[in-house]
């Protein structure tokens, strides 16, 4: 069975059909790279896989079970597993980065003292070399730093799957290392990637199967 069975995927907006009947199948274990032109529908492809949007018709399934309709205990499962760095990263403004990170960690791990939970939170912080306060807030930080803490957020559960929606935007050559680096170790250990990227160094390196999008329809 494949990991994610995305089944004839469309997402209406008001006024156009941006995802017009997409049907792929994620292996565990893979890489997946969705690319095109700017606004063809890469983020909300990413989006639809991962459960963040709604399709308007078609599903997707996780280890064959649709996600828009799987119980609660399943979907707390699902979203531990499956972690997202987004395009604009979307930290919590009004939340400082220790908040921004403890969050995700108590949701899904409310058994972990404060203690451990600080010690798992400066552990990410070190893999994607973030060296500054805990106490700062995101509009304390360039965009480039913004990206390394959705970077360690979404570690932060140790997930399985990866989304990552232009995770090397904004960061240097040292920050792109880094974060090279650390999906090379996660995927060798039998992770599983899928992500939106325009740099061309960062697709050859990760490769995997390469998907474009175009009018809305998928080609490999
Ligand atoms: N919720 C929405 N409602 C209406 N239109 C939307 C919505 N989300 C996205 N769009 C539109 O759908 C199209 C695809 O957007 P999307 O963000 O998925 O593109 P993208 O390929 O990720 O672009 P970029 O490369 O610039 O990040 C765009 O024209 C956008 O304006
Ligand atoms: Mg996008």
């Amino acid at each position: 069975m494949a990991l994610f069975d995305v089944e004839n995927v469309a997402f209406n907006s008001r006024t156009s059909q941006i995802i017009k009947g997409i049907s792929l199948t994620i292996e565990k274990g893979s890489v997946t790279a969705l690319t095109g032109k700017s606004g063809c529908g890469k983020s909300t492809l990413l989006k639809l896989i991962a459960g963040i949007l709604v399709p308007s018709s078609g599903r997707v399934l996780f280890n064959g079970n649709d996600i828009q309709t799987m119980n609660n205990a399943r979907n707390m499962n699902f979203r531990r597993r499956c972690a997202f760095v987004f395009q604009d990263s979307a930290l919590l403004a009004n939340q400082n980065i220790l908040q921004n990170l403890n969050l995700p960690l108590q949701t899904h791990h409310p058994e972990l003292s404060e203690k451990k939970r600080i010690e798992q939170i400066q552990e990410v912080c070190e893999i994607v070399k973030y060296d500054r306060s805990l106490n700062l807030r995101p509009t304390d930080l360039s965009m480039g730093e913004q990206k390394k803490i959705a970077f360690a957020r979404a570690l932060i559960n140790k997930p399985e799957v990866l989304f990552l929606d232009e995770c090397t935007e904004s960061l240097d050559r040292k920050g792109v290392a880094v974060i090279m680096e650390l999906l090379q170790k996660f995927i060798s250990d039998g992770n599983t990637v899928i992500y939106v990227s325009h740099n061309s160094y960062f697709i050859t390196a990760l490769s995997g199967h390469i998907y474009v999008i175009e009018e809305g329809l998928l080609t490999e």
